[in-house]
């Protein structure tokens, strides 16, 4: 399962990047607003940025929310740099510019997906990866990691190219149901990421595997 890191903070980027074990990167207006990363230049040179910092695809969404707006900025984005994966919401319009940027070999990323029947139009429209939003669903008492298993279950029946990005993950549990489900790729903050890395069990046995270094040695 590939790894992507979810924000818009080059310091968080580097770190994750720093670990090894970084795939890609994944941003959205909201992340870019909290950097403070406002206007037309400003946000494309964070995208460039973003990309010179890391090797692996960065998303990077579309404002518009009509089929020619969409096109015309996924096109320019398309050209900051060859790993910029043009992220495009999931409405009508959003199905076309898919299909639009999947004759044209530019590579997408379909956003804002919380049903099955969504993730089945966006694989026919030929995105290279959907975002379902796990966490958004859980936190309307419905069941994000169901949402997942039913993706990878309908994209393994017609053997759809299409990757599933598990996206707005919010514990290191989403990563692990994730990874046991089979989704392609997780992208969260940093901490889920570095919550991994714990275990009381790994803290208690190098102390005292130090102290018993420590007295050996004495
Ligand atoms: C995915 O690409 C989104 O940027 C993100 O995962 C949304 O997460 P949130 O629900 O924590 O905002």
């Amino acid at each position: 399962m590939k790894f992507f890191i979810d924000t818009a903070n080059l310091a968080e980027i580097k770190e994750a990047n720093d670990l090894g074990i970084l795939d890609g990167v994944t941003t959205n207006p909201s992340l870019m607003a909290k950097e403070k990363i406002v206007g037309y230049d400003a946000i494309r040179q964070h995208y460039i940025d973003i990309c010179n910092l890391v090797e692996g695809d960065v998303s990077a969404e579309v404002i518009s929310t009509d089929l020619k707006g969409m096109i015309r900025e996924g096109e320019e984005l398309a050209e900051l740099h060859p790993n910029i994966v043009v992220k495009i919401p999931m409405i009508k319009d959003g199905i076309k510019a898919l299909n639009h940027f999947s004759t044209k070999g530019i590579r997408t990323n379909c956003t804002l997906l919380f049903s099955p029947g969504q993730g089945l139009l966006a694989a026919k429209a030929g995105a290279t990866y959907v975002s379902p939003f796990l966490g958004r669903l859980d936190d309307i008492s419905s069941d994000g990691l169901q949402l997942i298993a039913d993706l990878r279950l309908i994209y393994d029946n017609y053997g759809f190219e299409t990757q599933i990005l598990a996206a707005s993950i919010r514990h290191p549990m989403h990563i692990v149901e994730c990874a046991k489900i089979g989704a392609d790729v997780a992208t969260c903050p940093l901490q889920p990421i570095l919550s991994l890395l714990n275990h009381p069990l790994t803290d208690s046995g190098l102390a005292k595997f130090l102290a018993d270094h420590k007295k050996g040695n004495a």
